[in-house]
This record gives C-alpha cells, structure tokens and sequence, in this order.
C-alpha cells in the first residue's frame, strides 16, 4: 500500500517532453456555478521544499492553462522524510502531508520543514505572481513542520509538526506579519527529526467550513496496530478585544475501518468532510458538531491503488478528486457516500504519480514533483461539462522555474 513499494515498480513509461498543449476549445456551457470567481487574476502556488525554500507562483490565464511565474525565497529551508522502506530522503511526496502552503485572504503561510519555522506573505493584488515575505520566518515549538492552516475570520495560522517534537502549535497574524506561536499541543507521536514515513506522522490541519474547529488528520500505522486519528481543536472566537484562541486540547476520533487518514476537504454547506486513506482510497466522514467526534458515512476502495493522499473537492462538480502518488491517474469520488464517479487516466503524460490538487473555477490542477528523472509539472483538468467530464488540457513542466521532486503543497485563491 505504500507508495514507495510502487516506486520502484513503476519504472516502465518513457520521459514524455512536456507537451504544454494548447488549451482545447473552452465550452462554457451557460452554468453561472463558478463562472463568477474564475475572472479576477489568479495564480497556483506552491512550495519547492528545497534548501533554498521558497514558494513558487505559477499564472493561470482566463482559460486555465499555466504559464512560468516567480519564485519568492521563504527564509527557511526545506526537508524531506525519510521513507521507511529504502532509509532514503522522500521524494515525490518529501512531506508526506497535505496543505504545505495555504492561503487565507490576500496572504500566503508556508511551512519551512527543515529549519522549523513558518512564512508568511502578502499577495499583491494587481499581481498575484508578486509575493512579499512579511518580516522574518517565524520559530515554531514542534519539529519538522509539514502542513499549515489559516483563518481568515480569526486570524490564526496553525502549524502541524511531526518530527520528534510533535503536535499543532498556533499564531495569530496581521496585515504586517505573524506574532510568536504558542505553546505546542502534542499528537504524542513517538518519531525522529526527520521523521521516517509515510505511516505515524501528521497529515493535513484544515479549519472547519465555518471556521469554528481546527481539524487534523494523522497517520497511524497498520503494521503495528497503530490506529491513525482525526483530530478537533475548537476555536474560541475572538472577543473584547482578546485575540480568538484555539482551544489546548483536543478531541480525538478513529473513524471506523480507516487507518491512514491524509488529505481532506469539507463537504460545502454540510458537516462532513472528505478524507482520503492512503492504505484503501476515500472516505466521508461527519464531524459531529455537538460532540466533535468524526465517525464514517462511507468508504470506498480504488482498486489498483498505491496511496491515495490527496484530496480536493470542485464547487463546480460538486464532487471530491483524489490523487496517488504511485498512480498517474485523477479519480473523481461521489460526496454522499464515496462511491467512484470516474476515473481519468492520465499515464501518457509520463508521470509517476500525483501528490497536491486544487480545485478552482472550471479546472483541477494536480502537482507530479517527478522523481528527478521525469520533470515536475501540474496537470490541469478541465470539469466544466459536470461530473465525469474530467479531461486534461495541460501538462506544464515546473523545472524551467527551478521547481524539482521535492516540491510539495498547492493553493489557489
Ligand atoms: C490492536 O489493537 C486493538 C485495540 O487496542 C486490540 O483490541 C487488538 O487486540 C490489537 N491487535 C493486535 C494484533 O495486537
Ligand atoms: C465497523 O465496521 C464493521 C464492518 O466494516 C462492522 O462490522 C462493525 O459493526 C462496525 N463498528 C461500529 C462501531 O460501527
Ligand atoms: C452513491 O450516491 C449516488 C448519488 O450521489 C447514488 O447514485 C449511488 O447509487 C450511491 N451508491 C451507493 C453504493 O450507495
Ligand atoms: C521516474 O518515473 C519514470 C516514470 O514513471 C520512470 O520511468 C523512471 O524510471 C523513474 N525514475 C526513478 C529514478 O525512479
């Protein structure tokens, strides 16, 4: 089930050049769903997790497709796990989380693994391949920071660290910069710096759709009966001028039949959230407002799967695309009980895999770092006609903008 058994079984197709192709003919098809949004100028970031760490900005043009933008420097450095399997550095997936970078209005946090700290930025609003780093990169209490979460209501940053020192630690921020963290509440995960994954770290923190509960999801580790978590930290809103709080401890919740919790997103409008699980494929689980707890609604395995990690939910389809780092394919899943809506098939591109995606407007955008030998790139899809219309109208190679296997995380506005 993990990633890196596949790896190394992998190694069949041919480095296709980057085909960059013309975008196919746009059809709108009258739907106002997204329309709207998809206007104003916009940008996919992400982090290349390198020594130098810094966060690149990639264009989107008014019909999708991806064009060379900047890289901006973090101030910190970058790292990668070590995978359990070969005692090697990781990478593709060198964070083994979701949500390196995120984004909560016109700013940008992103996570430094290897020098402990977190970065934030300002995006320009005329130009958003233009970043400012806001003051210093900030130290956190944790080790080998790999996932970051904002609220935009409360004006908190939340930092998941899964090294040896583990656990969230959080920060309020303003339009000049983040203050220090606060003390770090502990997952108790019993790992080193750098930690050996994927299984038995952290995955992803995400605020709740509403912005009232920090939510997180950690890895256990089937091989020694190790049962992974879904995490709840409740918010106390800001008041009389008292800065809003994340609550010190947490409820903690092992779904049933889920093991390796990884990348999340909230159902719009409903309690639920999805959530994928590298050992099988895709679940729905409802976090009970009342008592915090998550339980499952469903789950669905995807045959022939490696690790299905991430997850990103269209507006516009109003269904979930899960990624596999050991699987060049983009699988859409249903948001009521996970069932597979279709399947995309995206090996001719040359890839290994796919790790961090986004949804945005009429378009899913999914990162492959590569694996050094093939190049990274993001593969942009094209959803317009609905659920099931999944097609690929870009494969746009990163390694012109320096952007290599490490890279890691994926906002868009
Ligand atoms: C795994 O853990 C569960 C719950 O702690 C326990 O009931 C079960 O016996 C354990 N199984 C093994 C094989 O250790
Ligand atoms: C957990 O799922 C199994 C089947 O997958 C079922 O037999 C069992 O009753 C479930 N337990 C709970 C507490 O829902
Ligand atoms: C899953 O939900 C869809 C509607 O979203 C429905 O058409 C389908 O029958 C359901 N599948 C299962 C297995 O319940
Ligand atoms: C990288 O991936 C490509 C495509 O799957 C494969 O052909 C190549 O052997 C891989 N290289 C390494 C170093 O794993």
């Amino acid at each position: 089930m993990l990633a890196h058994i596949i790896f190394t079984i992998l190694a069949s197709s041919a480095i296709i050049p980057d085909v960059s192709a013309a975008p196919s003919p746009y059809h709108g098809r009258g739907t106002t769903k997204s329309r709207s949004s998809s206007t104003s100028p916009k940008a996919v970031y992400l982090i290349t997790n390198d020594q130098q760490n810094a966060v690149a900005a990639v264009p989107i043009a008014a019909d999708g497709t991806l064009s060379a933008g900047t890289i901006t420097l973090t101030g910190g450095a970058g790292s990668n796990v070590i995978d359990g399997a070969t005692k090697q550095p990781a990478a593709p997936d060198a964070l083994d989380g979701q949500s390196a970078l995120t984004i909560a209005g016109q700013h940008i946090f992103a996570v430094n693994a290897g020098s402990n700290s977190l970065s934030m930025f300002s995006i320009d609003a005329s130009n958003p391949t233009k970043l400012t780093l806001l003051g210093q990169p900030v130290d956190l209490p944790g080790e080998f920071p790999n996932t970051v979460a904002a609220s935009a209501k409360h004006k908190i940053a939340c930092v998941g660290t899964t090294g040896a020192t583990n656990g969230v630690s959080c920060s309020s921020f303003s339009g000049s910069g983040l203050g220090e963290m606060d003390g770090l509440r502990s997952f108790d995960l019993v790992q080193t710096t750098p930690p050996v994954g994927p299984t038995n770290t952290v995955s992803q923190l995400f605020f709740s759709e509403d912005e009232s509960r920090l939510f997180a999801t950690v890895k256990g580790d089937p091989t020694v009966n190790n049962t992974g978590f879904f995490s709840v930290f409740p918010v106390d809103a800001s008041s009389w001028g008292k800065a809003a709080t994340v609550s010190t401890t947490d409820i903690r919740s092992s779904p049933n039949g889920t093991a390796v919790l990884f990348g999340s997103a909230n159902i719009p409008g409903t309690s639920s959230v999805f959530v994928t699980d590298a050992s099988f494929g895709g679940t729905v689980l409802d976090v009970d407002p009342a008592t915090n707890e998550a339980s499952l609604v469903a789950k669905q395995v995807i045959d022939g799967q490696v690790a299905t990690c991430w997850a990103t939910i269209s507006p516009l389809t109003n269904s979930a695309f899960v990624t596999d780092a050991g699987v060049n394919r983009i699988v859409e899943m249903s948001l009521a009980n996970a069932s597979i809506i279709a399947e995309t098939d995206l090996s001719a591109n040359g890839d290994p895999g796919l790790i961090d995606l986004k949804a945005a407007g009429d378009f899913i955008y999914a990162l492959s770092p590569g694996n050094g030998t093939t190049p990274a790139a993001i593969t942009v899809l094209d959803v317009s006609g609905d659920q099931g219309s999944a097609k690929a109208i870009q494969h746009f190679a990163l390694n012109g903008m320096g952007v290599d296997k490490n890279a890691q995380g994926m906002a868009i506005p």
